[in-house]
């Protein structure tokens, strides 16, 4: 069977600024010659000191070392901000629209300016010094925006954490980062329901110990401040002067720190740097959504994720582009509300996760319908594999059958898109994230021998040959698991940690995790943190935890759990364990099923087999595999009689 292939129309690749020919001879350009391919398009920044080495990156392990424009010195505030003033002060940066319809304000780059060199000052009178950590725990409102480029323009290093968790995970990033400055807001509205993200922030601080604070007062909601640790952000930028000189910083010197779930352990501090991750989310941004001076583009995340740092924020200030924010939810107050905003604000280009694309096209066409949608230009996915009926539902109804979708392939590890077409230079395939973007070079390995696979048609496991501009530089704090975990598995590569299939035409297929890391709507979540924050109750023995195909959320969260001997188990149990993950973890971590397990599959030395635990939750249990290692192999028996998926 061949796959229905959508070429580029010739009026889009007309006026790209990549055609299919343009392409193909870039990427050649930038994996024959990295040093020079780099070394011409890092001038895409405005540097303080030129660089005059480009690359130096070893994969071998264990001595892997990334590093890029070494001796480069540049601001990254002063690329996304300063440097615009001059041609396009008056142009608006950032288009903000509020949870409530009607709410909206438009801040130029000069505003932007002002706005994050007085909190750069502010900063600096609450003792926050270049290197220091800045922990930010916001909504999406403007302020999440000065407070991430303030901390660029001091050199301080930021920290955000995703307002959808808890304070327990909080106060671990905090502690994790040692943090000495926090910047939150009193209460966060969302889809009409404020998040009390001061009262998280309060509970935080009662776990892992007192951290100054600075309070934007969106809401007038919340607990007060404390008395010498608590700062309102508006009384001390009444007082903060708006000259705020930018701080030199080394190229390799950590712009942020982001923390993402891995297969086992803590969540890791994915660390990125100044220059090398500002080159290639730019230029990612400018080439993937074709953007042109002049274009409104909105990326739906928020900026606790990666793709809010380089698609809300990095890549299109540094492009000079409009980028818009939008504080609310997809289906807040009606399914129509993305398509209203797009309308309001004649949006170019419209960036947003598989997730809410399933969740709307469940509510049909007509709230995308009765919205003009005429200046789209370019949509495009990320976060997860994207199914080919949600993919023809937003080619079809959102784009009407006319505007090219980009489905892009990346990690919070890899800092910019990785895999991806070009609107105007791919043909696209529903489902398939496509070709690499220039520089970056995929392999597919066999999962056993750790070959590459070098057939066109390959299926194996996801890895990368070399290194690109914005690849993570460490784990903050333990770069020997760094190494460990993306450099020992398949030595001389950098490991995904996702499988994937290359068709004949050379396209690839992300298939979705090898390790144990599910994918929940678009968040990454480790089974392993579901699995302790389980074991922590009182009642319970043992847990296990793993995916399920989700129809919204693409997999659901399934927990197998042995409780302790005498608790009974009932449904208000259930209850009780899903609030208590979630007060563990966060709302994003919630089990969606709990199915009590009086015992779990294990081999004779103690092994869970989560590959029976898959295929139960599955619901495919005709097809086991072979069971003979297992001490007690009725176990699974049980399990499948009372199992909680059934299609
Ligand atoms: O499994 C892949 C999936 O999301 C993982 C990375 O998650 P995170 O670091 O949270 O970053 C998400 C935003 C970039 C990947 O290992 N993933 C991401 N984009 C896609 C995808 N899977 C399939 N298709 C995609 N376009």
């Amino acid at each position: 069977m061949t796959d229905p292939i959508f070429p580029p129309s010739a009026k889009v690749a007309a006026n790209a600024h990549a055609d299919a020919k343009k392409y193909e001879e870039m990427y050649a350009a930038s994996v024959n010659d990295p040093e020079s391919f780099w070394g011409e398009h890092g001038k895409r920044l405005d540097w303080m000191t030129p660089y005059t080495k480009v690359k130096n990156t070893t994969f071998a392990y264990p001595d892997v070392s990334i590093k890029w424009y070494e001796d480069g010195e540049l601001n990254v505030c002063v690329n996304c901000v300063d440097r615009h003033l001059e041609k396009r002060g008056d142009q608006v940066a950032i288009i903000w629209e509020s949870d409530e319809p009607g709410g909206d304000e438009k801040i130029t780059y000069k505003k932007l300016h002002q706005e994050v060199s007085k909190l750069a000052n502010v900063y600096k009178s609450l003792g926050v010094k270049k290197g220091d950590r800045v922990v930010l725990y916001m909504p999406m409102i403007p302020e999440a925006a000065y407070a991430m480029l303030a901390c660029a323009r001091i050199g301080a290093i930021h920290s955000i954490v995703f307002g959808g968790f808890s304070p327990d995970a909080l106060a671990s990033r905090i502690a994790d980062s040692k943090a000495a400055l926090v910047v939150t807001a009193d209460e966060g509205p969302r889809g009409g329901r404020a998040v009390g993200l001061k009262k998280n922030v309060d509970a935080a601080l009662d776990i892992c110990g007192d951290v100054t604070t600075l309070v934007v007062a969106r809401t007038g909601g919340g607990p007060g401040n404390k008395e010498g640790r608590d700062h309102d952000y508006a009384t001390l930028m009444a007082d903060a002067s708006p000259d705020c000189p930018a701080e030199k910083m080394n190229a390799e010197d950590p712009l942020f720190v982001l923390y993402t779930s891995g297969s086992t352990g803590k969540p890791k501090g994915v660390v990125h740097t100044s220059g090398g991750y500002l080159v290639s989310a730019s230029m990612t941004h400018q080439y993937t959504f074709d953007y042109h001076d002049g274009d409104v583009y909105w990326c739906t995340a928020d900026v606790g994720w990666i793709t809010g740092h380089s698609y809300i924020v990095y890549g299109p200030l540094a492009n000079g582009a409009t980028t818009l924010m939008f504080e609310g939810t997809p289906t807040y107050p009606d399914a129509s509300r993305f398509w209203q905003v797009c309308e309001k604000h004649k949006v170019n280009q419209f960036y947003t996760a598989p997730t809410a694309i399933r969740s709307l096209m469940a509510l049909g066409d007509d709230p995308v319908n009765k919205c003009d949608l005429s200046a789209l230009k370019v949509l495009g996915t990320v976060g997860e594999p994207i199914n080919p009926e949600a993919w023809n539902w937003y080619h079809n109804v959102v784009g009407k059958g006319k505007v090219p979708i980009v489905d892009t392939w990346w990690q919070t590890e890899t800092g910019a898109h990785m895999m991806t077409p070009l609107p105007g230079a791919t043909p696209t395939k529903p489902g398939s994230a496509t070709k690499p973007f220039f520089g970056v070079q995929p392999v597919v390995l066999d999962p056993t021998t750790g070959k590459e696979i070098t057939t066109t048609e390959a299926e194996g496991v996801l890895a990368i040959k070399d290194s690109w501009p914005s690849q993570m530089r460490t784990v903050y704090g333990d770069h020997e698991r760094f190494v460990n975990t993306y450099f020992a598995a398949y030595k001389g590569y950098y490991f995904t940690e996702d499988g994937c299939r290359r068709d004949k035409d050379g396209y690839y297929w992300i298939t979705g995790r090898v390790d144990d890391v599910l994918n929940v709507s678009g968040h990454r979540m480790g089974t392993a943190e579901i699995e302790s924050a389980l074991v922590a109750h009182p009642n319970v023995a043992e847990a296990a935890v793993v995916g399920y195909p989700h129809a919204v959320k693409g997999q659901g969260i399934y927990c197998y759990v042995t409780l302790n001997a005498g608790v009974e188990s009932s449904d208000d149990l259930r209850v009780e364990l899903r609030n208590w993950v979630r007060k563990q973890i966060g709302p994003v971590a919630s089990p969606d099923l709990i199915q009590w397990a009086p015992g779990l599959p294990k081999t004779r030395s103690g092994k869970i087999m989560r590959r029976i635990l898959r295929k139960v939750a599955e619901d495919d249990f005709g097809s086991l595999g072979d069971t003979s290692t297992l001490a007690e192999p009725e176990v699974v028996d049980d399990l499948i009689a009372n199992r909680m998926n059934r299609g």
